[in-house]
């Protein structure tokens, strides 16, 4: 398909606070404080921070570079650096959307949870408590119902395509989340408890420091930028030309793990002041109890401690990160998408309908299976599948792509970067330190 009748991010702005989109959403206010707090507060804090700079952000430019000189979906991104490997190529590009697809149908479920929360306080607010007894319980009807309304807002948006849907979403209401959050960490340090909760995440004790909590540091990492899974390499083909790759790619990492440091900022004190409330959050050997829906049990315990501005806090919240989910499952719907209408050349109302339908229904099988199945999930795409398809893409970069294609794809928006420090330590960095990092971590 030509590049000129693909959607384009009309502006810098709009294109960093989509991919930004992407990056930021449950991973950041659900995955990372849960499990911080399941390991230990400070030392995974600390690991994570390694990870993200470590491996993710030099992954991150790999992928945005690909799928920017590709000017395509994924796999026709991964055959034009490939020269010789279209079966490769192709099989990449399926693995990573049939991950990604996996993605969202576990985050269409806990997406749910947060639709759920927010008409939850909303009927609370007006007095109708069962109703709001019945969304905000956990329970398998409840859990088919908020998922499937997820799930069609999110075809529902794909559907009106790049500039229209996803850069009009993202560049109003992402920096409205991260005001909120600010206010949010600024009051739970004046309710009792909460130091308990901060020395927990920024005091280490290395106790907790097992080769587990490291590979479950990176798998976070890649799951919060949106690693591994083609999102960035779909994203970066709607790039623009003149983009600084690199600074780019720094600035989307940097909100996405500001937006995971400030939301355990709130979320480890706010479960200690939960607990000063009588709520359970720790089991007497002191593990973490129910660990997936912590985060919904400790926010709105926040809430409550705020009187009757709390519930209208809490609304807005729960409606924030409706929409902070919601630019991250777009942009996973996005990769298969595009993939059937440039590959299959299917229209996108027909590309939405069925992926999506396929999606729900897989999401479906985990929510009546949900003891089994979602854990399990989670696990297989997020810790190993992520990590590893990430480390091929990079691989593909640093070794498989010519290196002076590479270098003036780069130089299009960042014409001095030949002298630049980053130059002279990427492509090396890319080749071998990322690989062998990866094995360490997946050995230890
Ligand atoms: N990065 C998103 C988050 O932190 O919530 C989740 C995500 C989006 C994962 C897109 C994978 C993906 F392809």
């Amino acid at each position: 398909m030509a590049s000129s009748s693909r959607g384009q991010f009309t502006s810098r702005f709009g294109f960093i606070m989509a991919a930004a989109g992407s990056a930021v959403g449950l991973g950041n206010v659900w995955g990372f404080p849960t499990q911080a707090a399941s390991n230990g507060g400070a030392v995974f804090l600390f690991v994570y921070l390694a990870m993200v700079f470590l491996l993710a952000f030099p992954m991150l430019v790999a992928e945005l570079t690909i799928g920017r000189y590709g000017q395509s979906n994924p796999i026709s991104s991964f055959k034009s650096v490939w020269p010789k490997g279209k079966a490769g190529a192709i099989l990449l590009g399926v693995v990573g959307l049939i991950v990604v697809s996996l993605i969202l149908a576990f985050y269409a479920i806990v997406a749910g949870w947060l639709i759920g929360s927010f008409f939850g306080s909303g009927l609370t607010l007006i007095g109708m408590d069962s109703a709001s007894h019945w969304l905000t319980s956990f329970g398998t009807e409840r859990n088919l119902v908020l998922m499937v309304s997820f799930m069609a807002i999110t075809m529902y948006v794909v559907r009106s395509g790049v500039a229209d849907g996803i850069e009009k979403w993202s560049t109003r209401l992402m920096p409205l989340l991260f005001v909120l959050f600010a206010l949010l960490t600024v009051y739970i340090f004046t309710q009792e408890g909460s130091m308990e909760g901060l020395k927990m995440y920024l005091i280490p004790d290395f106790s907790h420091f097992t080769p587990s909590l490291i590979v479950g540091a990176m798998g976070q990492a890649f799951f919060s930028l949106s690693l591994g899974v083609c999102v960035m390499t779909t994203y970066g083909s709607y790039l623009k030309k003149d983009t600084n790759i690199p600074k780019t790619a720094a600035q989307v990492a940097l909100i996405d793990t500001g937006v995971a440091f400030i939301a355990g900022l709130v979320i480890l004190p706010a479960m200690f002041v939960a607990k000063n409330h009588g709520v359970e959050i720790f089991s007497e050997s002191g593990e973490l109890l129910n660990s997936d829906t912590l985060v919904f049990t400790v926010l709105p315990a926040m809430f409550d401690t705020m009187g009757s501005v709390g519930a209208i806090i809490g609304i807005v919240f729960f409606l924030l990160m409706i929409i902070a989910a919601l630019t991250s499952s777009i942009s996973m719907l996005e990769v298969p998408v595009s993939c059937a209408t440039e590959e299959l050349n299917q229209n996108r109302n027909t590309a939405v309908l069925w992926i999506g339908g396929l999606v729900t229904i897989a999401s479906g099988v985990i929510v009546m299976n949900f003891s089994s199945l979602f854990v399990l999930v989670i696990q297989f795409t997020t810790v190993y599948s992520q990590p590893i398809i990430a480390l091929l893409i990079t691989l593909l970069a640093g070794w498989i792509w010519n290196r002076n294609q590479v270098l003036n794809e780069l130089k299009e928006g960042y014409p001095e970067i030949e002298s630049s420090w980053f130059w002279k330590i990427w492509p090396t960095y890319v080749r071998f330190v990322c690989p062998v990092l990866m094995l360490l971590v997946f050995f230890a």
